[in-house]
């Protein structure tokens, strides 16, 4: 799987790319940051998963705290590395699924950089699992993540609800209560949930959750 998003990032960077979006969204990704951790006390070791190129990263090492930006695809991890440095950003390879070389309860907070909805089937449990064994107990969880159905998406499937990409399965669209229950079931305490409706042209809608490792 890591070979897709590794391909797609080369692509992206040969055609001068800004990072996984050519260009817009960015800001959307930024600002959901700010919305969303604003309020929050620095500083806190937060690990995000999914970085990328970083740029959600540094918008969260901007407010204090330090962060751990975690990819599969070594191309990301190399362009956030040259890209959003910041003393409080440390970028490194690693898969979402298992976080091996993330200690025990190491983490205080967890960003979802858009990435949990790039994880099908057990890889997403798996996931869920690993980020309960990082996140100290009373840390956070942050999940972004795209929810409902999306014919809009090309090489949707509407029966496995994922869409496919040269073959490969790349992005779940869970139903709301079954992501809420993936979280719980992981042994998380949800607190808060928040469904950003789809932006134009797009009919799936946005989860923002918060939940607590107890
Ligand atoms: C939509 S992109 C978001 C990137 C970045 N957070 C941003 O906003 O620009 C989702 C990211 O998840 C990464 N990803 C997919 N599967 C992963 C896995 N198993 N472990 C770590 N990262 C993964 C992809 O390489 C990609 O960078």
């Amino acid at each position: 799987m890591s070979s897709i998003y590794e391909a797609e990032y080369q692509r992206r960077r040969n055609q001068n790319w800004e990072g996984w979006f050519r260009e817009s969204g960015i800001t959307e990704v930024k600002a959901r940051v700010h919305r969303r951790l604003s309020g929050i006390t620095p500083p806190l070791r937060f690990l995000e998963i999914g970085c990328g190129v970083g740029d959600q990263t540094i918008e969260i090492a901007g407010l204090g705290h330090t962060v751990l930006g975690i990819d599969i695809s070594p191309t990301a991890i190399e362009w956030a590395s040259e890209k959003n440095t910041h003393p409080n950003c440390i970028y490194r390879v690693e898969d979402a699924t298992s976080l091996a070389s993330i200690p025990d309860q190491s983490i205080d907070a967890v960003w979802d950089g858009n990435c949990l909805h790039f994880l099908i089937g057990e890889d997403r449990s798996q996931s869920l699992a690993a980020l309960f064994r990082v996140i100290a107990t009373g840390g956070t969880l942050y999940i972004n993540s795209v929810v409902g159905a999306s014919g809009d998406f090309p090489g949707y499937d509407p029966v496995t609800r994922t869409q496919y990409m040269n073959g490969h399965a790349v992005t779940y669209f869970a139903e709301e209560s079954e992501l809420m229950d993936e979280i719980s079931r992981a042994g998380f305490v949800i607190q808060q949930v928040e469904i950003q409706p789809g932006e134009a042209g797009i009919s799936c809608d946005f989860a923002e959750i918060l939940a607590i490792r107890p």
